[in-house]
Order: C-alpha cells, then structure tokens, then sequence
C-alpha cells in the first residue's frame, strides 16, 4: 500500500549559473541528459520503495528548484514557506508557496528576516523540530517555526560550510532504534548531544561525508543512497533497512544528492 506521498521538481533547467556552496563550481558544465536521467531514476526508485511522487514544473529562471527539499517545512496539511538566503533563489518561494495553496495546504510564512531553507534544515519527528542553523538558516526562524507548529525545538549549530544544510550531514534512518547517521565535524557540538536523546547517534568517516551519504532519502524501510561506495551502508543494512542506490552525480555538482530533491508529503 503507498501511504507516503513525495514531491520532486523536474530538472530540464538544472544547470550551474552561480556559486551559493563550495561544491559549486561556476562554469562546470551539467551534462543535462544525464541529469534528466538519473533525476528519473531517483523518481522510480522512490516509487518502488512504496512512494507516490508529486512533480511541480521546472522554472528556465531558477535552476536550484530542482532541490525541492529547500521549499518549505510541512506538517500534515501545513506547510511555512522558506525565506532563503540567497536572491538567486528567492524567487522560488512564490513558485512552492503557489504549488502548495493549490494542492489544498494551509500555508503561512516566516517573518522574512529570518531565513530559512525548509528540509535541508529541518523536520517535525513527533512532537519535535529537529533543525540546525548557521549557515543557511537562523536560530529564530527554527524558534517561530516550533512555536507556530507547537513542537519542542531541537537544534544544533553547522560550522562547516561544505555541510551547510542539516541534510547533508544528518540522516535519520528508518529502525526500531531510532538510529540516524551524522558527520560530527559538521556540527559546532562534535557529539551532537542536543539530538542524543531521541537518536541512537551513528557517526560518519570523512569519505562518506563528501559523498553526501546523509543526504540518502528514506522511504518506508527503505534508504536510497547516492552511491554504492559509501562505507556506512553496510551499517545501514545491518540494522534491517533495505539499501537503493540512485546515483545523482550531475546534481552534486550542485551540492546536493538524493535528499535534497525531495520532500515528503506524508
Ligand atoms: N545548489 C543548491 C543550493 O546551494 C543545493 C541545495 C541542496 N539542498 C539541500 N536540501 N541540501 O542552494
């Protein structure tokens, strides 16, 4: 049965046009029938895994849409758009809070000196926030944000700009145990220690890390990783997940891998 619905952002006018991390490099080339191609084997892996996938258009002015993940933070028919920091992306928040009125959300807003990139930074687990901020996102939007949504806030400083979305260096994983796994060096406080109560903490190497292994997609028991050459997944799958590759390497030009385009729904 699906019972988890998702929404992606179509990827014909991905391209690199400026510099906003420093895993974008102006002037690389984006090889885009590769990227249309592994944006659709992401989309049918997320399918298979049990998911119904949610496509809002393209925009030929906003490159980075594609990363849906940035477009707001939703519980249940909720959503609070994001205030991204960047102008080269601003322009985004019309397109996502226009997606989200017409699909029946009750959407509202951040006071819009406090920036915010939705789940790169942030997600409801139970009656917490769990976020971060630092680099993309300020601490008082993730305190309106639990404020408005009534959740207890859970939030951690990134230092590291390489890292600079909560979803590039920490994934929750879907197990009994609450497991998730994290890149300590990302984080101002290396132990996490604000998120060691609600999850068993299962540190990252390096290596796994500039693949953007946290950035994998759980769907159901299933976690959709970006590359096969990621020492955790033996972890993972000792832990009874079920592991899929999606190989996203056109978009990690961009700084982003499986998570980053997409965010769950229900
Ligand atoms: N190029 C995009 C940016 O820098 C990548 C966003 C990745 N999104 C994410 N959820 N980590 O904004």
């Amino acid at each position: 049965m699906q019972n988890t619905s998702v929404l992606m952002s179509s990827p014909e006018y991905f391209r690199i046009e400026y510099s906003i991390n420093p895993w974008m490099i102006e002037g690389v080339e984006i090889n885009l029938e590769l990227a249309k191609d592994q944006w659709g084997g992401l989309k049918s892996t997320i399918e298979k895994c049990g998911a119904e996938v949610n496509v809002i258009p393209g925009n030929t002015v906003y490159p980075d849409l594609v990363f849906t993940a940035n477009s707001g933070i939703i519980k249940d028919k909720s959503v609070l758009i994001s205030n991204f920091k960047y102008q080269e992306r601003q322009g985004e928040e019309v397109i996502y809070e226009n997606w989200f009125r017409k699909n029946g959300y009750d959407v509202a807003r951040i006071p819009s000196e406090h920036k915010f990139e939705g789940r790169g930074d942030a997600f409801v687990y139970g009656e917490y926030l769990i976020g971060s901020y630092g680099i993309r996102s300020d601490k008082e939007a993730l305190l309106f944000i639990a404020d408005h949504f009534q959740l207890i806030p859970k939030i951690a400083k990134l230092v590291d700009e390489k890292f600079y979305h909560l979803d590039t260096c920490f994934q929750q994983l879907p197990t009994k145990n609450n497991d998730a796994i994290f890149y300590p060096p990302a984080f101002e406080d290396q132990s996490l220690s604000e998120f060691s109560d609600l999850f068993n903490l299962i540190p990252i190497h390096e290596d796994d890390a500039n693949q953007l292994a946290c950035n994998a997609v759980v769907i159901n028991e299933s976690v959709i990783f970006p590359s096969e050459n990621i020492e955790i997944i033996e972890t993972v799958a000792q832990l009874g997940c079920n592991i899929e590759i999606s190989n996203v390497s056109e978009f990690m030009k961009s700084g982003g891998a499986c998570q980053c385009l997409v965010i769950t729904l229900q």
